[in-house]
């Protein structure tokens, strides 16, 4: 089995992983995780999104994260802009890369972003449009690649069908999303060999939440396949606000250890990086549920 070298991962912690957080984390707070992530060795992270605060109030300040980051310029700060509205306030700022995020399901479309699927391209084309004007990356996510809360499974054409819909309107990149964690490893490839019908592997990304304990094979599976490129979130954070039951998406811990045991370079430092899900799991009061970060914690404990 040939599997990639080197693999990126992007931490989407501050945003999908603190979106659905009900306590409110201060913005000192997710800057504080986000210059952790750093040092750890993260080279691109989601910090904020740029949504609606009556839908997502947890991502309310995302002005004031973008505002009281230190960017680093080896650093690329994705933010999610649904609209032209989100990419309006985002744009000040200037992320490096914005996330237009639709659905392979109609429901989960209407319930996640008040819109069908084709209304929600028409409302991305300008975003797209206007991000490429100003030299800014685009990255197309998939919701529901496998399975939808309110439609159950989701055939791997639907897959192919938005990926090609977000791929003409200038989407560069697409992400590949199991929402609510229910996937197993061959749908998961058959999703991902959908998208491959319409960019290639360099432009491809995995995005596994961990519901049902099957993110770490899925990501294995993924890498069968060549993709190098994942969404993952420190301490396991995360979850969809209109996914209910959805949990976190899988803890970057747990892949970094996968991977470097696999002889695969991530450019990450697992004790900085369990340092920094530490930080976040202390101020939300629960432990976190990456296994490696509590095998590793339970060693330092010992010494
Ligand atoms: P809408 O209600 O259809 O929008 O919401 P609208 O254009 O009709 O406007 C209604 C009101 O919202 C107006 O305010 C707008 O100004 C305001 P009012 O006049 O009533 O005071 N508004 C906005 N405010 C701030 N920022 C904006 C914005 N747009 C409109 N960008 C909208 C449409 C998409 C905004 C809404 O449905 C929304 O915010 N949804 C939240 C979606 C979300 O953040 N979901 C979680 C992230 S996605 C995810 O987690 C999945 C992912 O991780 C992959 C995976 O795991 O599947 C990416
Ligand atoms: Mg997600």
């Amino acid at each position: 089995m040939n599997y990639p070298k080197t693999v990126q991962l992007i931490d989407v912690g501050p945003r999908d992983g603190l979106q659905n957080e009900k306590q409110t984390v201060p913005a000192d707070i997710k800057i504080r995780l986000i210059e952790m992530l750093e040092a750890a060795g993260i080279r691109k992270l989601e910090a904020t999104s740029f949504v609606s605060p009556k839908w997502v109030p947890q991502m309310g300040d995302n002005a004031e994260v973008m505002g009281g980051l230190k960017r680093r310029s080896d650093v690329c700060y994705s933010v999610l802009t649904p609209n032209m509205k989100g990419f309006e306030a985002a744009l000040p700022f200037r992320p490096d890369e914005v996330v237009i995020f639709g659905a392979a399901s109609e429901a989960f479309s209407q319930k996640n972003i008040n819109c069908s699927i084709a209304e929600s391209i028409e409302r991305f084309a300008p975003v797209a449009a206007a991000a490429k004007q100003h030299g800014i990356k685009v990255r197309g996510v998939i919701s529901c690649t496998v399975g939808c809360p309110y439609e159950g499974d989701i055939a791997p054409e639907k897959v192919a069908y938005v990926t090609k819909l977000m791929r003409d309107i200038g989407a560069e990149h697409i992400g590949i999303a199991d929402t609510i964690g229910v996937g197993t490893p061959l749908k998961i490839q058959r999703a991902l060999e959908a998208a491959l019908q319409y960019v290639d592997l360099d432009h491809l990304s995995g995005h596994f939440h961990d519901t049902y304990g099957q993110a770490l094979a899925n990501t294995l599976a993924a890498l069968q396949l060549g993709v190098w490129q994942f969404d993952t979130s420190v301490a396991g954070l995360g979850g969809c606000p209109y996914a209910k039951g959805a949990t976190g998406n899988v803890a970057t811990e747990d892949v970094v250890y996968m991977l470097h045991g696999m002889g695969i370079d991530t450019g990450i430092d697992l004790d900085k990086l369990i340092d920094a899900g530490q930080m976040i799991s202390d101020f939300l009061g629960r432990p976190s549920p990456s296994r490696v970060a509590r095998a590793v914690l339970n060693k330092r404990q010992a010494a």
